[in-house]
């Protein structure tokens, strides 16, 4: 054994620097061509950065945490296109910060359950789920009904997202309070829930 690689096996200290050096290496060949990459970093055709009122929705699917239940990422498998149409592309999540793909499905992935049923039937699923779907193990959230959308909140929100990048435009921002004033949260849910996955959903 040459007298470096000695020194460097019997040094925990200058072993582990040497250890964080490989990792980083090998992270940085999977990450940076992908900062590099159009497909990835750019809007898929027709996606845009959620209007206020779907903007609050995925608030508050984040803060109840459906993502422990639900994937938002449909995978390239005949049996998934089937069941759930066009597989998702990455160019779709641009705006989602951060994405929901996951990978836990106890219940289906909605990645493009938008427009698949009506408002209603959203407000009565999500009010208590065994009122449309008998056999459901999904929780109800009745409280969604009460609760109202902070306007300023909102409006903020968007205004930070516009910082970061976000194609929203100053008039979009400034409406935004008013878009989401008075709106339960119950109201907010459905129409994010009614817009996902629209813009690809016919490929
Ligand atoms: C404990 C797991 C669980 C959690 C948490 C959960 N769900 Fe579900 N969800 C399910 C299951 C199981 C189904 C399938 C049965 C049904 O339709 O109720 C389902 C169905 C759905 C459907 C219908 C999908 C379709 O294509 O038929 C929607 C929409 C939905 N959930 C939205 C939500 C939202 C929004 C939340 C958070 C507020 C949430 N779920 C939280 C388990 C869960």
């Amino acid at each position: 054994m040459s007298g470096g690689h000695k020194r460097l096996e019997k040094n925990i200290g200058l072993m582990a620097v040497f250890i964080v050096i490989v990792i980083s290496l090998g992270g940085l060949v999977e990450i940076l061509p992908l900062i590099f990459q159009d497909q990835v970093r750019l809007p898929a055709e027709g996606v845009k950065p959620y209007p206020a009122l779907q903007a609050a929705g995925r608030d508050i699917y984040v803060r109840e945490g459906c993502y422990n239940c639900h994937s938002q990422m449909i995978r390239p498998f005949r049996s998934e296109t089937e069941r759930y149409g066009a597989f998702s592309v990455a160019g779709e999540s641009v705006y989602d910060r951060p994405f929901q793909w996951g990978s836990k499905r106890t219940g289906p992935d909605l990645a493009r359950v938008g427009g698949r049923y009506s408002d209603e039937w959203h407000v009565i699923h999500l009010t208590n789920p065994r009122n449309v779907v008998p056999e459901s193990n999904m929780p109800g959230y009745p409280w969604l009904l009460e609760s109202t959308v902070d306007p300023e909140l909102i409006q903020r929100k968007l205004s930070v997202l516009q910082t970061l990048g976000d194609p929203y435009t100053d008039e979009d921002v400034s409406a935004a309070g008013d878009a989401v004033d008075g709106k339960t949260e119950m109201q907010a849910l459905v129409a994010y829930l009614q817009g996902l996955g629209l813009a690809r959903r016919n490929r």
